[in-house]
């Protein structure tokens, strides 16, 4: 098959990308930078330099494509609806990646919630991630102009990728830091927990979703959890650096930024990957971050 990737220079796209390749399909890959078309090359990626502003460019890809996986932002609506409008009607597959931050809340560190989604439970989203979740449902909604939808949902995911990138957004962040500051920083008490999910469990539920889904679907991507406590511990013992530092909300917010202190660090989101397990028989088997970081983690 033909695919278009979004994202193919990054952690999550470059990791489809290249086991789609292994599997036998040929990759055309979206990146904005000629380094990155070149490194993306030498993992078999054919590249198209562009950018998800570029509507044409996403409708003529698409429509070119046997199937589309969207991995570049979850939050960019224009190019969901151009690759939407490069489908319409085509009975193809498009795979649209999210993040379960769409049910985070506000705990800033401080509890562990009992609200926990599922693909069965009435979903709780945060009002600040709305526009987010509304790209998922236009996505779901596409399967009614013919266009073979399914979005997956992704929480921490941690592993090193196999494309260009091979880091994620949440741990090696916290591990840079503490190597720079000297240590281990969390919001609050660090009770908030996330789920998380292994990069290449994840790449097979993308391989999964890609033969099997029905058309409009949407899968929560998890195998375990954590607080974020238990993160910093296992970092603290990896790396050698004992003192774990509890930041307040507001320090927290100063140094690294709204969206990282309140979401991606100080918040739950708890989810529980249900439908993936039954319907597509998805059998993912790494199942703890921390043990990821005590016996797998090299710094970046
Ligand atoms: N990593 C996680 O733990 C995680 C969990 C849940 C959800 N997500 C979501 O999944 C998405 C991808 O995450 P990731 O970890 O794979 O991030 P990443 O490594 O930064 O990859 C994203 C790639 O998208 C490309 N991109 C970004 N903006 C673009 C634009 N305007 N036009 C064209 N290409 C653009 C970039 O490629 P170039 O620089 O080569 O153009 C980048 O390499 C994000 O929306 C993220 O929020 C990630």
């Amino acid at each position: 098959m033909n695919i278009f990737v979004t994202g193919a220079g990054g952690y999550i796209g470059g990791s489809v990308a290249t086991a789609l390749i292994k599997k036998g399909h040929k990759v055309r890959g979206l990146t904005r930078s000629a380094v990155s078309a070149e490194q993306l090359k030498s993992y078999g990626v054919d590249p198209v330099i562009g950018e998800l502003d570029d509507s044409p460019l996403l409708m003529r890809e698409a429509s070119m494509a046997d199937m589309v996986i969207n991995t570049a932002n979850a939050d960019h609506r224009g190019a969901v609806e151009a690759l939407i409008s490069g489908l319409n009607q085509s009975g193809k597959r498009l795979i649209h990646t999210s993040g379960t931050s769409i049910v985070g809340d506000d705990a800033r560190g401080d509890f562990c919630s009992d609200a926990i989604s599922s693909e069965e439970t009435a979903l709780v989203i945060d009002p600040r991630k709305q526009a987010r979740r509304d790209i998922d449902l236009m996505v779901m909604d596409a399967a009614k102009k013919n266009v073979h939808s399914a979005v997956i949902i992704p929480s921490l995911i941690y592993g090193y990728g196999t494309g260009v990138n091979k880091h994620s957004i949440q741990v090696p962040f916290l591990v840079k830091n503490a190597l720079e500051v000297g240590s281990v920083q969390i919001v609050g008490k660090g009770l908030n927990t996330w789920s998380n999910i292994h990069i290449d469990d994840l790449v097979n539920l993308y391989l999964s979703v890609a033969e099997q889904a029905p058309p409009g679907a949407f899968y929560f991507a998890e195998n375990g959890e954590a607080a974020f406590c238990d993160v910093a511990e296992a970092i603290s013992r990896r790396f050698s650096i004992p003192n774990i530092e509890h930041l307040n909300a507001e320090d927290a917010v100063k140094r690294w930024g709204a969206a990282r202190a309140l979401f991606t660090f100080g918040s739950n989101s708890r989810v529980r990957s249900v439908r993936a397990k039954k319907e597509l028989d998805w059998r993912p088997v790494h199942v703890s971050v921390q043990n990821w970081i005590l016996t797998g983690y090299l710094p970046q």
